[in-house]
């Protein structure tokens, strides 16, 4: 007798062992899952939307893309157009990753000079970003972006950045 009630009671805890450890685990493999899936944040992080419709002339914007800064600059009616300009209604916007093509540093815009100005070696570029003095080698690059009403989509390629690609006007 002492034998059955033994091997009962062994069966009913393994039973409820394996019941707990189903029901236990259930919750804590769920968690583990939500832990390797992306953060909703870190899906959205590949494309950034900036609205242009209050930009103002000649005032640039830095906004953040994948942990870049990225130059926003509508121009003015005196400053030159250019192929690179991104074109949004009848305005014309300069837009560029904000690192300089030497060594990276980030530039800082003049105004009254229209002008980016590298602090790090004195490089130079012009309001279309467009090298005119020193060490750096090539443009300020143009990120991948989409024109979408007033909006500019940083991080998804667009036909108007697309031609730009074909045409060579940036990397
Ligand atoms: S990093 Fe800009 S000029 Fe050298």
């Amino acid at each position: 007798m002492g034998k059955d009630v033994k091997g009962r009671r062994d069966f009913i805890g393994m039973a409820l062992g394996g019941f707990t450890a189903i029901v236990g685990g259930i919750p804590a493999l769920y968690a583990m899952k939500r832990s390797w899936d992306p953060l909703p944040s870190v899906k959205a992080a590949g494309f950034t939307t900036v609205d242009l419709s209050g930009a103002q002339e000649n005032v640039l914007n830095v906004e953040k893309w994948r942990g870049k800064p990225i130059f926003v600059l509508k121009k003015s009616k005196d400053m030159k157009t250019d192929p690179r300009d991104v074109i949004v209604g009848k305005d014309h916007f300069h837009v560029s990753i904000g690192l300089c093509t030497h060594l990276g540093c980030i530039p800082a815009y003049i105004p009254n000079d229209h002008k980016f100005k590298c602090a790090c070696h004195g490089g130079e570029f012009d309001a279309s970003g467009h090298q005119i003095f020193g060490p750096p080698p090539s443009p300020l690059e143009i990120p991948p972006f989409k024109v979408d009403g007033t909006k500019l989509v940083l991080g998804e390629a667009g036909p108007e950045y697309k031609k730009m690609l074909d045409d060579g006007l940036t990397v």
